[in-house]
């Protein structure tokens, strides 16, 4: 990867609760997350009692809007927490030029970006420390797993004593010299063999899916309503997911719910992709909590939770997103062209498909 220093632990989650609690990032702090991401993201904020404060998603990207951060930014924030979602990378410069100018913590979710690149460096060694998971649906599987990257030897000494019960390590013996606040959020060594055979694998499969996704890309894009993802300049994504936004009114106003069905039945295995999940009652339950009403104030309250209505930039990524798995990359390219086609014999009937219940 690049980086100085790598901690296996657990789990993806688990790497975000080290990284977050060795950045200080506290009860009552803010964090500026991306809201286009797995659950796990929001709820390692909440569970170290700080708030998920949403930034918009760039309709475009489909990563963390760098223009959105600025303004949500209070005297509670700590941390950014961009997301590389589906292996696409943010666009890191401005966002890290933000957090040095507000001195913020940047924690990138990687939990799904192994191996990308931006700007000839990995994600995952492009803010303060960078997250992994080896979960079982992911391109480097192990069951469970995860990892915490980066270069300071502090952070990293902290996050080997947080998440091995509190033991002193390295530089980081604490006040007193046996135990600091920990859990145990360790990796099993079976799983870390599991996952050091996988590496040569991991990088041939990648190339294969970067290939093949760079030719449904030139595909797809020739079909009126698929707008197929923008990158950041020099960046070189991953793609756990492969999506492209599609535009019903190019289609006869066929709805995205039956343009899914009709591509399933093509043989295409797809789905939506993430939805509007701050409305789902979790960030509710959350601040009626008795710890966050005395954390944060009922004023700050209610405007976090009107702030969800402002996210309009995510809420037309959710509603119009379309993603195939990782796995179909990694068919032939006839398979690909088989993909393409079937999008295109979709848009031509488009209009009686529109009219069939
Ligand atoms: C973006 C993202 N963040 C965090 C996680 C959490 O990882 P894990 O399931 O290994 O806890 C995942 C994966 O599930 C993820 O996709």
């Amino acid at each position: 990867m690049g980086a100085k220093r790598c901690l296996a632990t657990a789990s993806g989650t688990t790497a975000l609760l080290v990284s977050l609690h060795v950045l200080d990032v506290d009860a009552g702090d803010e964090v500026i997350v991306s809201p286009f991401t797995f659950i796990a993201t929001y709820n390692a904020v909440l569970i170290n009692k700080a708030l998920p404060v949403f930034a918009d998603t760039d309709p475009a990207t489909l990563t963390i809007d760098p223009a959105s951060i600025e303004s949500r930014i209070t005297d509670r924030t700590r941390a950014i927490l961009p997301v590389h979602i589906y292996g696409l990378p943010c666009d890191m410069d401005p966002i890290n030029a933000i957090a040095r100018k507000h001195k913020l913590a940047v924690i990138e979710d990687a939990c799904q970006a192994w191996l990308a690149e931006y700007k000839g460096r990995k994600c995952g060694v492009l803010g303060d420390l960078g997250c992994f998971s080896f979960q079982n649906s992911k391109h480097l599987p192990a069951g469970e797993g995860g990892a915490v990257t980066g270069d300071s030897d502090d952070l990293l000494d902290r996050a080997q004593a947080f998440h091995n019960c509190g033991r002193a390590f390295g530089n980081f013996k604490g006040p007193r010299p046996y135990f600091t606040r920990g859990s145990n959020y360790r990796m099993q060594q079976f799983q870390a063999v599991i996952l050091m055979q996988q590496f040569d694998k991991l990088i041939k499969e990648t190339e294969i899916r970067r290939a093949h996704a760079q030719h449904l890309t030139e595909g797809l894009k020739t079909i009126p309503g698929i707008q197929t993802v923008r990158l950041p300049q020099n960046s070189n994504p991953v793609w756990h997911l492969y999506p492209f936004r599609y535009d019903a009114d190019q289609f006869n106003g066929l709805s995205r719910d039956k343009f899914l069905r009709a591509l399933n039945a093509e043989g295409v295995p797809c789905g939506a992709g993430y939805h509007e999940q701050y409305f789902d009652g979790l960030l509710d339950e959350a601040i009626n909590s008795r710890g966050f009403k005395r954390l944060f104030s009922p004023a700050r309250l209610k405007a976090y939770r009107e702030s969800f209505e402002e996210l309009k930039g995510n809420r037309l990524v959710c509603n119009t997103t379309v993603a195939m798995t990782q796995n179909l990359l990694l068919g032939s390219r006839d398979d690909m062209d088989h993909i393409i086609e079937a999008v295109r014999k979709i848009h031509k009937h488009s209009a009686a498909l529109a009219k069939a219940s």
